[in-house]
């Protein structure tokens, strides 16, 4: 992007949200001063919130910071898991529920904090049994059940290094991660539950350790969910249930080090092989801790639920560590939203009185799509709080999130992070802050974030630029395991000795100074000398009433070097027709003038997205430009890519 103009803002908001007086009276924050007391002293502000927590050694500094790589609270110990349980049983609070689970099938269990330690402790003793130990690592690749938290923290328990892969990646994206790590022991299931069917985790462990890559696999630990058929290898597979009979409990602890790794999570980078992030643990759980009580307010009596899957950040973050942290009730639901029907959210949320519930963007367009009847047949009014999380939301679907589903009187925190940064960055404090829809607002206190232009200077209100964090934050990634120098490059290289850490992120800064995301730079367009967001487009056709969900692209023309084409999938019971294309190419020319107009638009009825249901530009680029296909590996549904591109070079004609 040298020498490329200044992202451009074409899309204006001027809808503001302040917290009602009820919500910012009751609230755990709802004093605006703390801004500023974080930010004059942000040293200060983190070693507050690290006091919270149970320390077995108290630190000595609290960070020491050689660009880029940085040390919080050094010389503490403290060990995670007596953090997240034993201290609520101590505190007489091993009643309160810890988890209530949710299976697709409709089966449910509830499980104290009491309970939920003596299952670690459980664990954690079968893991020592195979001769796990202190910094060994262990594959966790099992569906969204109970077991994947207990799994997590049984490791965490005696200081061996998680690396949870999705149960929805294939035996290869397995492989490559067993491999990358070197880890020692892989702890899955028989299978899962997805709309209806059965999974089959066990058998994509199988194939992926026949590879020598995985050689360093001594043991593969299986957990009977569903029941089905698998085969079990003599010697190196052991059943859950029967290790556990014999498993001599973790009692006590292991003190660690505030540095000693916690988790490895691979991230998929558009190119290139997966980055494997590396998160320590006093300033992980001390970030984790501080965002769980500010930015979701959570408290005793909340049921919080965050809909992502364990195996990705926010999974680790949001359902287990942070909350388990703050002692709340976390409901966890194993399938799909719309099994056995639509409503399935809406029938958990009030079943289960949630009050607190965090989605992302892609849910919330799903949802919209659908159509209000799902939710109108339930009772929403426990909500108090909303969240979203993993891409920018459209003004649109925020308006929608929080008339349909929050009533108009939840507020929403659009929380912008990354599996890099370990906890929310750029979010409002719901007790505050007054939201605006489609913007993240503001840092989170004792965050140092700002836009800068390609010179690593901070543009003025009014003006996008490139997304930066400009000071150390607790709950950084310490580096991508086995790549240090790959870490440098990819994270800190950009603006050279500056020592910024570049999100990948184009962004703006409104009037206000709130901050806009615009999605990933590499997928900002150049049309005729502007830049402009694929976000702004997008939430644009959004609005129109025909429009479920848009994706945008530049692609490559003669004359104004990109133009822009829109990927458009529309609300059940529209016709999509050439008249509507009109219709469409105009209302988004009106709405942000000309220069925004597409030249293309392509109706689908799905758009490709990666498992984490973000979607893949880069693809829809290589199909308008009549491309082969790259890497389509991480895509959630291959036939949608080619059914696409059949519909595209038709239409191209
Ligand atoms: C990227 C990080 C953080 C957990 C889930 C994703 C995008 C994430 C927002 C938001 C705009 C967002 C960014 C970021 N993103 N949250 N609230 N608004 N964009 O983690 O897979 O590491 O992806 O997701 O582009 O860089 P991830």
């Amino acid at each position: 992007m040298s020498d490329s103009p200044a992202i451009e803002a074409h899309l204006s908001e001027s809808r503001l949200f302040p917290p009602s007086a009820a919500f910012a009276a009751a609230a755990n924050c709802n004093d605006a001063g703390i801004y500023d007391r974080a930010k004059a002293d942000p040293i200060a502000f983190w070693s507050e919130w690290a006091s919270t927590l149970q320390w077995d050694k108290p630190w000595d500094s609290v960070l020491e910071w050689n660009p880029p790589h940085a040390k919080w609270f050094v010389g503490g110990q403290l060990n995670l898991t007596t953090n997240c349980l034993d201290r609520h049983v101590a505190a007489g609070k091993g009643d309160v529920e810890a988890i209530r689970f949710e299976g697709e099938p409709g089966d449910t269990e509830v499980i104290t904090y009491a309970q939920l330690l003596t299952r670690v402790q459980e664990f954690a003793g079968v893991l020592r049994g195979l001769g796990v130990d202190k910094g060994d690592r262990v594959t966790i690749y099992l569906p969204m059940i109970p077991e994947a938290a207990v799994a997590m923290l049984a490791c965490a328990r005696i200081g061996a290094v998680h690396s949870v892969v999705f149960g929805g990646f294939s035996a290869d994206s397995l492989k490559e991660r067993i491999h990358d790590s070197q880890s020692k022991v892989v702890v899955t299931s028989d299978g899962g539950w997805r709309r209806g069917s059965q999974v089959a985790l066990k058998a994509a462990v199988d194939a992926a350790l026949e590879d020598s890559a995985c050689a360093g696999i001594e043991a593969v630990i299986v957990l009977r969910r569903t029941g089905q058929d698998i085969t079990m290898f003599d010697g190196r597979d052991h059943w859950w249930h029967d290790l556990a009979e014999s498993a001599e409990p973790v009692t006590e602890a292991v003190s660690l080090d505030s540095e000693a790794p916690l988790f490895i999570l691979y991230t998929s980078g558009s190119t290139g092989k997966p980055k494997g992030i590396l998160h320590t643990s006093g300033g992980y759980l001390t970030q984790a801790t501080a965002t769980m009580k500010l930015t979701f307010d959570v408290r005793e009596g909340d049921v919080y639920w965050c809909t992502a899957d364990v195996g990705w950040v926010t999974g680790h973050s949001y359902v287990v560590y942070g909350p388990l942290s703050c002692g709340a009730t976390v409901l966890m639901y194993e399938g799909a939203p719309d099994f056995p029907a639509r409503d399935r959210f809406w029938k958990i949320i009030a079943d289960h009185k949630v009050t607190i519930f965090y989605t992302a963007p892609t849910a919330i367009r799903a949802f919209m799509k659908w159509g209000t009847e799902h939710l109108e047949q339930h009772d929403l009014s426990s909500l108090r709080l909303l969240g979203s999380v993993g891409e920018p939301i459209n003004p649109e679907a925020w308006m929608w999130y929080h008339e349909h589903v929050g009533h108009g009187n939840c507020p929403i925190v659009d929380t912008w992070w990354q599996t890099e940064t370990g906890a929310h960055m750029i979010t409002p404090l719901p007790g505050i802050v007054a939201t605006k829809p489609g913007s993240a607002t503001r840092p989170f206190p004792g965050i140092d974030i700002d836009v800068v232009d390609e010179n690593g200077e901070s543009v003025p209100n009014g003006s996008g630029g490139f997304l930066v964090i400009k000071s150390p934050w607790p709950s950084m990634l310490r580096t991508l395991w086995g790549d240090d120098d790959r870490y440098k490059n990819v994270y800190w290289s950009k603006f050279g000795d500056k020592n910024l850490y570049f999100a990948g992120d184009g962004a703006r800064k409104d009037e206000d100074g709130y901050i806009w995301l615009l999605g990933r730079v590499d997928d900002i367009m150049l049309v005729a000398g502007h830049n402009i967001s694929t976000m702004e487009v997008e939430s644009a056709l959004v609005e129109h009433p025909a429009v479920a969900e848009s994706a945008v692209i530049g692609k490559t023309h003669d004359v104004k070097g990109q133009a822009i084409a829109a990927f458009v999938s529309v609300k059940e019971g529209v016709i999509a027709d050439d008249a509507l294309a009109k219709e469409l190419k105009a209302f988004v020319g009106a709405k942000l003038g000309p220069i925004c107009r597409p030249d293309d638009i392509l109706f689908t009825a799905e758009l490709p997205k990666t498992r984490s249901g973000k979607i893949m530009r880069r693809l829809l680029r290589d199909i308008a430009e009549g491309r082969a296909l790259g890497d389509t590996s991480t895509l959630a549904d291959q036939s949608v890519v080619s059914g696409l591109k059949s519909k595209y070079e038709a239409n191209e004609g």
